[in-house]
């Protein structure tokens, strides 16, 4: 039995693959290469010393989902094909709509013709708004987005809940993700941002390797200790393990599931440049801007439902995700 994974060429999916071979699972990955290299696949298996198969496509189509789910012996989907560009999403909600809720109303249907009926889908603290308790737990509720992008994660998990309840043959793990960053420890895999970085992480590392001149803070007023934004940066191999650890959950047939993927620790922007600084010995030059449209002061979560439930929790701390983010850059400063 093999897991499908939509989107693992992508940031997050890519070492989730990695994890997923390690921990002994086959993989199918589908992936339209819209905002992802092939390239990374190449990695997964070097890193791994393992196969996957790669199927180009997209979850808009469906022969190609009839064709991958009649040809593999698929048990579960980790769903994480979507588009994520906020800023974008402004400018194009059509096609974000279409892509991100169309495309998984399309994954859905063909995985419910085809009788398999366990996903894991790609959510985002986003959905909690300007959250109403801090730290976050799941039982927070949701709030308002500031964003199409944020809706397309809002809605689809409202989707995905509801085909749930409407057949409990379905299992389905929606885990809220808070800021993924860092990479592989080899440095062979990271995130590939196209053009200029939107979040922090990509936008620091490529300050420091002098792709750009220096960071702005987006904010210096907000009642925080220091004023400026505060967040629960989490390694991405750490959010990979969340991956299989819920993997296991979703074969026990456990019906609708709703994790926080955070460390449970914020920290500020200052917090991070200063780690980073710390972590690489690089100085990150920087002057305060105003405010972003749509952010929030603080958003950090209560990671404790995943540890008691999943077994799962956050081991990287955040001067390896500084370091691992900033391996990545220096050994492939354009990417893959
Ligand atoms: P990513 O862009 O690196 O990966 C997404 C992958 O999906 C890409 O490889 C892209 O080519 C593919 N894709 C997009 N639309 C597709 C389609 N219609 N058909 C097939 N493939 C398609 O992003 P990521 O950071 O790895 O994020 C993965 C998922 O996690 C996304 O759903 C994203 O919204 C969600 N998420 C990400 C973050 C974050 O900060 N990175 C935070 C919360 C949630
Ligand atoms: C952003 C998205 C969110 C998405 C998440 C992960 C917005 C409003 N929110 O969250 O929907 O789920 O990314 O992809 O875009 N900052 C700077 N200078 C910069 C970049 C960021 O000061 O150049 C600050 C921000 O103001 C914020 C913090 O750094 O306080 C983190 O920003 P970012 O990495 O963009 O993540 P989020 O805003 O938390």
């Amino acid at each position: 039995m093999a897991i499908l994974v939509t989107g693992g060429a992508g940031f997050i999916g890519s070492h989730t693959c990695v994890q997923l071979l390690n921990a002994g699972y086959e993989v199918i990955v589908l992936d339209n290469l819209s905002n992802a290299s092939e390239k990374s696949l190449d990695r997964v298996r070097e890193l791994t010393g393992k196969n996957l198969k790669f199927y180009k496509g997209d979850i808009l189509d469906r022969d190609i989902l009839n064709k991958v789910f009649e040809t593999e012996d698929i048990s579960s989907v980790i769903h994480f094909a979507g588009l994520k560009s906020v800023g974008e999403s402004v400018k194009k909600p059509l096609e974000y709509y279409d892509n991100n809720i169309t495309g998984t109303l399309t994954l859905v249907d063909v995985m419910r013709q085809h009788n398999v009926k366990n996903i894991i889908f790609s959510s985002s603290a986003t959905v909690y708004g300007d959250p109403a308790e801090i730290p976050i737990t799941e039982k927070c509720p949701k709030g308002q987005c500031t964003n199409p992008y944020g809706w397309t994660k809002s809605m689809l998990e409202q989707i995905l809940t509801d085909i749930q309840h409407a057949d409990n043959e379905w299992n389905v793990v929606l885990l809220r993700y808070f800021n993924p960053i860092g990479a592989h420890p080899s440095g062979r895999m990271g995130e590939n941002p196209n053009g200029i970085p939107n979040n922090l992480m990509p936008y620091i590392t490529q300050v420091a390797v002098g792709k750009l001149k220096e960071l702005s803070i987006f904010g210096d007023d907000y009642d925080t200790t220091d004023g400026t934004g505060v967040r629960d940066y989490i390694h991405v191999m750490d959010l990979a393990d969340g991956h299989v650890k819920a993997l296991s959950k979703l074969a026990k047939g456990t019906g609708l599931s709703i994790y926080n993927l955070g460390t449970g620790t914020g920290y500020s922007v200052l917090d991070i440049v200063h780690n980073f600084e710390r972590a690489t010995g690089i100085k990150i030059p920087y002057k305060v801007a105003p405010r972003r449209a749509g952010d929030i002061a603080v958003c950090y979560s209560n990671a404790d439902k995943a540890k008691k439930e999943l077994g799962w929790e956050a081991n990287y701390g955040i001067l390896e995700m500084c370091r691992d983010s900033w391996n990545w850059q220096k050994s492939n400063p354009e990417g893959y």
